[in-house]
């Protein structure tokens, strides 16, 4: 299956995608996490992205379409992926549905996380990261074991910078500017559903894995 996750900024995407992925077999493919990895690791591409995502900036099209692309591009996303974080511009959504004519394959669907602006500003502010393994907490939701420590390597857990009021701010608004105009696009090219994303992360997995399968 080939599916796209869109929505604002902390509307649990990645935590869907990483649960959608497993339960499908295919990869996750989330450009937020690979720019983060090559930030990590101060390669040229994460010097080069790293003021945009500090910021709350969109990373120019140019260089997140060469990363998505190479990552979709691997072969255990030959028979599908959840793309969590891609596209996010009109430009970024162009790129994709050449590389996907190329192949002769489609979107099996489009889904669309609708939460309100309350909830993301919750889910952002408790989110906490472990910078070791990358493991996603939330510190009401979804907490660690004990205060502020990975449960997986005992690494002290940080919240990412983005998630700061002011990056915040940027994100949404960024959101609105770049993203948005994607519904109209893909309302009328690809399976498009929108899913309540309110609710406990067991509640929208189900919600998410009883709309899709109503596609198959
Ligand atoms: P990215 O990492 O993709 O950020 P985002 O889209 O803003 O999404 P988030 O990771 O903030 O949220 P999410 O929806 O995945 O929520 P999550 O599941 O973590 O991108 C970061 C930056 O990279 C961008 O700003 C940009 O600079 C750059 N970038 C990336 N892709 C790009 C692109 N295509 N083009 C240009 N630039 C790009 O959940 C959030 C929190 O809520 C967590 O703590 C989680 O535990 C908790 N939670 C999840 N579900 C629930 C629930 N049901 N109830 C309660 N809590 C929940």
């Amino acid at each position: 299956m080939r599916v796209i996750l869109l929505g604002p900024p902390g509307a649990g995407k990645g935590t869907q995608a990483a649960r959608l992925a497993a339960k499908l077999g295919v990869p996750q493919v989330a450009t937020g996490d690979i720019l983060r990895m090559a930030r990590a690791s101060d390669s040229a591409l994460g010097r080069k992205v790293a003021g945009y995502m500090d910021r709350g900036d969109l990373v120019p099209d140019e260089l997140v379409n060469e990363v998505a692309l190479d990552r979709l591009r691997q072969k255990d996303a030959a028979r599908g992926f959840v793309l969590d974080g891609y596209p996010r511009t009109i430009d970024q959504a162009k790129t994709l549905q050449s590389f996907l004519d190329d192949k002769g394959t489609k979107l099996d669907a489009v889904i669309k996380f609708m939460v309100t602006k309350d909830e993301i500003v919750k889910r952002l502010s408790g989110r906490r990261v472990c910078p070791k393994c990358n493991t996603v907490y939330h510190m009401i939701a979804d907490p660690p074991e004990n205060d502020e420590i990975c449960d997986f390597d005992g690494t002290p857990l940080v919240q990412r910078e983005d998630d700061k009021e002011e990056a915040v701010a940027r994100r949404l608004v960024e959101y609105g500017a770049q993203t948005r105009p994607l519904y109209d696009l893909y309302e009328n090219e690809a399976p498009f559903i929108e899913i309540d994303a309110m609710g406990s992360s067991d509640e929208v997995f189900d919600r998410l894995t009883k709309a899709l399968g109503t596609l198959t």
